[in-house]
């Protein structure tokens, strides 16, 4: 058979399918069930956040966030243009503007000066992204937000773990959303997660979050809600994950010490940056090519790709799809022609990396 390194793929162990078929059996297969709550209870632990509130996924986590905060199309909410479409995505699901800002060239994440430039009288929330692992500089943004009397709401859906000063992403600011996808730090298959200090925010997402029934009046609406909910299969899943959470992290970090040390000689590379007082969790291991354009990278791609080594392109910027307005964010426009992700899953051979380290230097 021919060679094949897949970029991503779940760490599943007999914990996972006892967990799972015990919810199934349970007979509890839907949205209430031991599982959920105790994914919630221990997830908010983990942030230090008092709530967490488990949803479908990690895109309607943003947005019944978004929605519970009371944002309205008439708003502009503050996103860096180098993210994942989904962080805009919720943003448009209610109509407001979305402002996409330029990102630091070292973190990739949003750039603290950027923001302050772009914010007007109807701006309302900032969503610092902590992308690929690496949080964004929560402390430059939470001050911004204070001075202009904003919400904050941490995109971590990338960033399971990650810390700014010792303290855990997700409970650095007003609300914190996660995501369980098939390739991030844990997995509930597909799933999300809110983290919460204000009991006021919980209470209406929750509320939201199940169709906003009435707690004492059974099938009584006095508003439109959503089906987020997670299931109690999903939530076994991920608890049996979340119970390896330490486990995984160390992986992360030995996989991108085997790649640094593999690529430490090649000047004309750089590899994931971690800022002083920061832990980066090396959700994807992140190479950038000195000086490449769009087509160069492509053809990096499709030459690993000959050699069975999968890997995936950065993302787009956000505002250059047809949905977004256009906006002048140049380090967003540089950066992402220049990277990929290399193979990151958490089973991955010293041995495939050495082969991965070899291809690279090649074709570089
Ligand atoms: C930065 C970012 N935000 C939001 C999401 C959305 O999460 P989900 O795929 O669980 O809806 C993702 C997921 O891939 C992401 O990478």
């Amino acid at each position: 058979m021919n060679k094949f390194i897949p970029i991503s793929q779940p760490s599943i162990t007999q914990k996972e399918i006892d967990y799972v078929t015990d919810a199934i059996k349970s007979g509890w297969v839907s949205s209430l069930g031991k599982y959920i709550d105790e994914f919630e209870t221990k997830f908010a632990k983990y942030c230090n956040t008092k709530y967490a509130l488990a949803t479908s996924n990690g895109t309607t986590a943003l947005h019944l966030t978004l929605v519970a905060l009371g944002i309205t199309s008439e708003d502009e909410v503050i996103i860096p243009d180098f993210t994942f479409v989904a962080t805009g995505s919720a943003v448009k699901y209610i109509g407001a503007k979305v402002v996409t800002v330029d990102i630091e060239e070292d973190t990739l994440c949003i750039d603290p000066k950027e923001i302050e430039r772009s914010i007007t009288a109807k701006t309302k929330a900032i969503i610092p992204v902590h992308l690929y692992g690496h949080p964004a500089d929560m402390i430059a943004i939470n001050k911004i937000a204070k001075k202009y009397n904003l919400f904050v709401v941490e995109d971590a859906a990338e960033a399971h773990g990650a810390e700014v000063n010792g303290k855990k992403v997700g409970g650095l600011s007003d609300a914190g959303i996660f995501s369980f996808y098939g390739n991030k730090i844990i997995t509930s298959g597909e799933g999300g997660i809110i983290t919460t200090n204000n009991k006021k925010l919980y209470d209406k997402m929750k509320l939201l979050r199940d169709h906003a029934m009435s707690k004492n009046k059974r099938y009584w609406h006095t508003e439109v809600g959503f089906n987020y909910r997670m299931t109690n299969i999903q939530a076994a899943l991920g608890v049996a994950q979340f119970d390896r959470i330490d486990e995984l992290l160390e992986k992360k970090k030995k996989i991108f010490e085997w790649y640094q040390d593999g690529l430490k000689d090649i000047s004309n590379i750089k590899l994931n940056f971690q800022k002083d007082g920061y832990k980066n969790v090396y959700w994807m291991v992140c190479i950038e090519f000195d000086r490449y354009k769009e087509k160069q990278r492509d053809r990096f791609i499709v030459n690993l790709k000959k050699q069975g080594i999968d890997s995936r392109p950065f993302f787009y910027p956000v505002s250059d799809m047809p949905m977004y307005d256009n906006c002048d964010t140049p380090i967003t426009h540089k950066v992402y022609q220049r990277g990929i992700n290399l193979p990151s899953y958490f089973d991955i051979k010293k041995s495939d990396v050495e082969y991965i380290v070899k291809a690279v230097k090649e074709l570089v």
